[in-house]
């Protein structure tokens, strides 16, 4: 069973004098993510990700378009009380104590009160704040809140996870054991959603993403799927190319450059490496390997806006 999966999703906000203006913040968003996975929505700044975990949650409502989640139709409390929530720009109380604010979060989740003080110290240890539970949040630096809402939002033992920008203000250490306890999560069963603009982590962790573009799905796919240059190869080859040799592959159309031994080359069309292979090889050079370039994700997200924004 899919964890969620939305059809048509549209989001449209009234604002300015009298309502007046609409703005389109999601519009016909359809996406469907597994049980167990690690999913990322990216997007650059008001491309609508906030407002689809919203959606979900039903902080905010459809415009249209419909939803299930964990099986459920939007709105159930079947549905909430089985998703943990992360929310962007969170605040808490700063008079609480981080055990205060935990307890406070598991009563609201109804959790029984005689396990609730061992359940958030258990969760704050789990998070890095093991030393700080007796601590006013007030006193929290930015990274240190994060850890505590994300400890929060384990504290109902969530199937699912929104983590709206969790590692949003955390530094390079934090950020590290803030993605190890996610694979730990995954590893349990929970499926875990994020927001990020933090590509490189996104990257590390996630199954699979979708890029939001100014409220329009315009990529899904694995990791994989989306930072491999198809047509981009790079050739081991067993010795390096002759000058002549060089002349005569640079006479084809397709774009070459060379380093010592190896040879990377951008084809228009697959069909062409076999050309060049055979090339290579009457030549007597043998080719020790071949494998598609890849790209990062952060460079394929910023060659995808380029191209989406000069449309
Ligand atoms: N309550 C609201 N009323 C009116 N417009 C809103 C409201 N909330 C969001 N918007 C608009 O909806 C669009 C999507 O906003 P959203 O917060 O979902 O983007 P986002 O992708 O999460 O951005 P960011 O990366 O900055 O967090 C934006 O144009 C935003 O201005
Ligand atoms: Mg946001």
């Amino acid at each position: 069973m899919e964890a969620l999966q939305t059809v048509d999703l549209t989001k449209h906000y009234r604002s300015g004098l009298f309502k007046r203006k609409n703005i389109i913040a999601l519009e016909k968003v359809s996406l469907s993510i597994e049980q167990g996975e690690i999913f990322g929505l990216l997007g650059p700044n008001g491309a609508g990700k906030t407002t689809f975990v919203k959606l979900l949650l039903s902080i905010t409502h459809p415009t249209s378009g419909t939803a299930t989640v964990l099986g459920h139709p939007l709105g159930q409390r079947a549905l909430k009380e089985q998703c943990g929530y992360l929310p962007e720009s969170h605040r808490y109380p700063g008079f609480l104590t981080a055990v205060d604010t935990m307890i406070f979060f598991g009563r609201l989740n109804g959790l029984e009160e005689k396990k609730l003080k061992d359940k958030a110290h258990f969760l704050l240890e789990m998070v890095g704040l093991k030393g700080w539970s007796k601590v006013k949040t007030k006193k929290f630096s930015k990274g240190m809140l994060q850890r505590l809402g994300l400890a929060q939002a384990l504290v109902n033992n969530p199937k699912l996870l929104f983590l709206d920008e969790p590692t949003d203000g955390v530094d390079p250490i934090g950020r590290k054991e803030i993605r190890d306890l996610l694979i730990r999560l995954k590893g349990e069963g929970t499926t875990i959603f994020l927001n990020s603009h933090l590509l490189s982590e996104i990257e590390m962790i996630c199954d699979r993403v979708a890029i939001l573009n100014k409220g329009k799905v315009v990529r899904t796919g694995t990791i994989s799927e989306l930072t491999t240059q198809k047509l981009t190869y790079i050739i081991q080859l067993s010795a390096p190319v002759s000058d002549d040799l060089r002349v005569r592959l640079n006479q084809s159309n397709f774009s070459l450059d060379f380093k010592d031994t190896s040879l990377f080359v951008t084809l228009r069309d697959k069909s062409e490496l076999n050309s060049i292979i055979d090339t290579l090889r009457a030549s007597g050079i043998g080719i020790e390997s071949m494998t598609q370039q890849k790209t990062s994700l952060e460079n394929y997200f910023i060659q995808l806006m380029k191209g989406e924004n000069e449309r």
